[in-house]
């Protein structure tokens, strides 16, 4: 199989945040997420989007394919070199903001999506990396292996 090339949408201004929201978007209808699995995607990548923005004024959203042993997701990376986060439990905290806003984005991401991660160097930037694998391929491949007829080594 060929590895599917990453995608990275460099992210400045407001309008990259709705670019990075498409591309995430169309990424994982390709990969075989429902419509709405891929939204959810959407949305996360866009609350790490507006991160950037408000917080560190630029980075970068990165999307990958995650290759399971039976199943296919997305990874979504948000880098920057912004001013950091001195306390990622309080930031994932629901309602907690620095900027006066509803402090739901982070802690709405770790829920939206299957693995979540933050790290993060008060001074030197933030990454924060989400995975979402796509559970229907695994129900299939499954189903198709129950129905096979048991071998038997005698
Ligand atoms: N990339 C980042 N760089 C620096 N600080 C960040 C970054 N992302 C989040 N933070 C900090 O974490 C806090 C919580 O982020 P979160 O996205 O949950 O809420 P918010 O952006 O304040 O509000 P909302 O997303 O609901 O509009 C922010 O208020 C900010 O202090
Ligand atoms: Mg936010």
């Amino acid at each position: 199989m060929v590895a599917s090339p990453e995608i990275r949408v460099a992210i400045n201004s407001d309008p990259d945040i709705v670019i990075a929201r498409q591309k995430g978007r169309a990424r994982a209808v390709e990969l075989g997420f429902s419509s709405g699995d891929a939204t959810l995607i959407a949305t996360a990548i866009s609350e790490l989007a507006r991160n950037i923005v408000a917080y560190a004024k630029k980075g970068m959203i990165t999307l990958q394919v995650v290759n399971g042993s039976n199943r296919q997701g997305i990874a979504v990376t948000a880098s920057d070199d912004g001013p950091g986060i001195p306390d990622i439990r309080q930031a994932l905290r629901d309602g907690f903001s620095t900027s006066g806003s509803l402090g739901l984005g982070l802690p709405g991401v770790r829920r939206l999506m299957d693995e979540f991660e933050i790290t993060s160097q008060p001074g030197r930037g933030t990454t924060s990396a989400a995975t979402e694998m796509e559970c229907s391929l695994l129900r299939s491949t499954a189903s198709a292996t129950a129905k096979r007829p048991p071998t038997r080594r005698e």
